[in-house]
């Protein structure tokens, strides 16, 4: 900007009136510098650029502009549903699983921002730490907690369980959010495939050794972050844990398959106890959950480039990502509903295989004695 003193003119503000013909519809005063004047001879001369630019190449400039609209409204259709109750959370207490980072951490925050006590129950815990202030630091509520959990550890879980147990009067909220995807051929602790020993079993002995609390303090509910690709999945019942024929795909599908199946069948145990248990797609969105395709597929990852690409135009924000979580979590008008499967805020039908009670109640035994919990 010019900061000379130059002539101060008067300028007339006109337009047109209803016949077409000039009015004055006010004055203004306008300190004219050399520099001004530059400036507004350069910003004539680009318009008159723009506008020259625009009807010389009038269908690419309207093409780029109605693509970039149609972008824009896709994202928006993409983003989903938004939580939108006011419910307030003072006096609950929440446990967070995998609340670190991505879905789980800003579920943690939101939940913070409603007045509960969150515990981050997290395996890293020096992630863990920095995501508790800034948790606090963002919500101005400074109970938040941050508690050890390996879900890969049936040790850990217990000893988890157990501090919870015996420290925590009241557990209102339980967000089985945590898991892991497409990673090599790993085992957990135990020698369980380690999706299926994260994604499924350790949320599985979570939630069990939980359940009296969560009974105790109803109305409680239990929330499951499944995915939609549940429905590529198939409960591998001869070969659990992938030792004959490991695929890095198929046992991500299997373990969120597991997920549904033990929310169905978990709700109908519930009936009655004041507890629900409900689970979730929550769309697709950029967290860490591809950290592991690297060191698994090696440079055959990059032949994922055009369809991550494609993912990438409609990808949710992680906050967006964390809606229907917080939707399961707090909304009032879902305090009694239990067994259901939701996606951008609303509930969804199941495909067959996410239905299926038999394969569920199997499924809960198997896991029982994978578990420990019957003997
Ligand atoms: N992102 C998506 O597009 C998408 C789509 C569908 C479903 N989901 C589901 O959403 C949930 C959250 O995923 P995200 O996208 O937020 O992924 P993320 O950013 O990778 O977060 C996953 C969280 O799980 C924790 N975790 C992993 N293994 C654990 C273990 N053994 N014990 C305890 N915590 C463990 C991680 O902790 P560390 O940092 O310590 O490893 C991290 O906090 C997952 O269940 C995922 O399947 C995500």
């Amino acid at each position: 900007m010019g900061t000379g003193r130059g002539k101060r003119r008067l300028l007339k503000i006109t337009s047109f009136d209803a016949t077409g013909h000039k009015v004055t519809t006010g004055h203004c005063l306008f300190n004219c510098t050399k520099d001004t004047s530059k400036m507004a001879s350069k910003y004539f001369d680009l318009t008159g650029d723009i506008v020259e630019f625009t009807r010389a190449h009038c269908p690419i400039v309207l093409s780029a502009v109605v693509g970039g609209v149609g972008l824009y409204f896709l994202r928006r259709y993409f983003a989903g549903g938004l939580c939108r109750s006011p419910a307030r959370l003072d006096g609950k207490t929440v446990i967070i699983t995998g609340a670190n980072t991505g879905i789980g951490k800003e579920t943690a925050r939101d939940l913070a921002a409603r007045g509960a006590r969150v515990i981050l129950a997290c395996r890293d815990l020096t992630k863990a730490k920095t995501a508790a202030a800034e948790i606090r630091k963002s919500t101005g509520n400074g109970n938040i907690v941050i508690e050890q959990l390996d879900l890969a550890s049936l040790a850990s879980v217990r000893t988890f369980a157990t501090i919870i147990n015996e420290r925590e009067p009241n557990v209102n909220i339980l967000v089985n959010n945590a898991g892991v995807m497409m990673c090599p051929q790993w085992k957990t602790e135990d020698g369980f495939e380690m999706q299926f020993g994260t994604n499924h079993l350790g949320h599985f002995l979570l939630t069990n050794l939980l359940l009296d609390k969560l009974k105790k303090s109803a109305p409680s509910r239990v929330v499951i972050v499944s995915a939609r690709l549940y429905d590529g999945g198939k409960i591998n019942f001869d070969d659990i844990n992938a030792e004959r024929s490991y695929s890095p795909f198929g046992a991500y599908c299997q373990s969120k398959l597991a997920n549904v199946l033990f929310m169905r069948e978990l709700a109908q145990r519930l009936e009655g106890t004041g507890v629900t248990a409900n689970a979730l797609h929550p769309g697709v969105m950029n967290t860490e959950l591809g950290r592991h395709v690297f060191t698994t597929y090696g440079w055959r990852a990059l032949l994922m480039a055009p369809v991550v690409a494609i993912y990438y135009l409609f990808w949710k924000s992680v906050k967006q990502g964390a809606q229907t979580t917080i939707h399961l979590a707090v909304d009032k008008e879902l305090e009694t509903t239990s067994g259901l499967y939701f996606s951008d805020c609303m509930p969804c039908d199941l495909y067959p295989v996410g239905k299926d009670e038999a394969t569920a109640k199997r499924l809960w035994q198997l896991s029982e004695e994978m578990v420990g919990l019957k003997e």
